[in-house]
């Protein structure tokens, strides 16, 4: 392996289990991995492993030019500033310029499916980062991470206490793949990157309805579920009842919305391939969260 691999928001939840794969699924040396955070103490276990941290934090350039040094592969894992502001964007956008000042041989990147043709409010951040790092004519390569079978956690133990599933998504599809499949298949993709600019979909085997999905959800528990199918604007209702803070209700809406519409229903081998593994399944995933989401 030649030149040293940075990844960034190393102390969340994505970027630790990169890490994680890139040293005991990859084989990459502890020596060739840089792990960045904007606080480099979360990181300790890994620096006790020989991985060097560093401070890096979008939105101090500073931490980005000394961050950056001597790096030959960044990935950039997007952040969660989802203040509609705009600020995700711009952190995305000072890396991605810092990076070309620093002379990072590859740019890659977590971003979305259909970061083009999505009701996602927050598609924009990832459209404008992945054409900027195109524009940017560094060599790259795009994740477009599929949604994680953990963010079923935000609405099934609610719905299972109450034996009802709310949902605006009517039958349009989903193929949930777990936050780790995606580590893996992304650490394989950063240990021996593709020589091409590349796009990679890294979605689950299998896309379901939220009716079929609940229906599992049923079966593994144990416990009634049923799906409440709801307007866009009867959700919203419900989750200004429920208390659910107002600037983030449009945001979880047009989750469902864009699934209603058939934009995120897509299904690819690209994390298979990446990665050479199998990946969870559905059905494994509920098994295993049974007591967490029974609460
Ligand atoms: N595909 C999906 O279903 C899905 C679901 C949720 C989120 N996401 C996206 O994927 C990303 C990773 O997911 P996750 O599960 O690891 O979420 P997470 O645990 O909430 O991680 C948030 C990440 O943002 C980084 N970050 C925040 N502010 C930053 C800044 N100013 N400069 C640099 N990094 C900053 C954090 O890094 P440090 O704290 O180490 O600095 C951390 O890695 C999220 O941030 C979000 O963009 C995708």
């Amino acid at each position: 392996m030649t030149g040293r691999i940075l990844v960034t928001g190393a102390s969340g939840q994505l970027g630790s289990r990169i890490i994680h794969h890139l040293l005991a699924t990859s084989g990459v040396e502890a020596s060739a991995i840089v792990a960045g955070s904007r606080d480099p103490a979360k990181l300790a276990d890994l620096a006790g492993k020989g991985v060097e941290t560093r401070r890096i934090d979008f939105d101090d350039a500073a931490s980005l030019t000394e961050g950056f040094a001597g790096i030959e592969r960044l990935l950039i894992v997007s952040t969660d500033a989802l203040d509609g502001a705009g600020t995700r964007l711009r952190q995305h956008l000072a890396a991605v310029a810092a990076a070309k000042q620093a002379g990072v041989g590859r740019i890659f990147y977590t971003s979305m499916p259909g970061a083009d043709d999505s009701l996602i409010t927050f598609a924009p951040d990832h459209l404008g980062t992945e054409e900027a790092i195109k524009a940017s004519g560094i060599a790259h390569t795009i994740f477009r991470n599929g949604w994680y079978m953990e963010n079923l956690f935000m609405a099934l133990p609610q719905a299972l206490a109450s034996g009802q599933w709310y949902s605006a998504a009517g039958d349009g599809k989903l193929a949930h793949i777990a936050r780790d499949d995606i580590a893996r298949a992304i650490a394989a993709g950063l240990a021996s990157p593709s020589a091409e600019n590349v796009t990679y979909t890294l979605t689950g085997d299998t896309a379901r309805t939220t009716d079929e999905i609940a229906a599992l959800v049923s079966d593994v528990t144990g416990k009634p579920l049923a799906v409440v199918h709801v307007s866009d604007a009867e959700l919203a209702q419900g989750m200004e009842h429920a208390g659910v803070p107002a600037p983030f209700i449009p945001t979880l809406v047009s989750f469902d919305a864009n699934t209603r519409e058939g934009k995120i229903a897509m299904v690819t081998d690209d994390a298979r391939t990446l990665s050479g593994a199998g990946l969870t399944s559905l059905e494994d995933f509920l098994e295993a969260s049974k007591a967490a989401l029974l609460g």
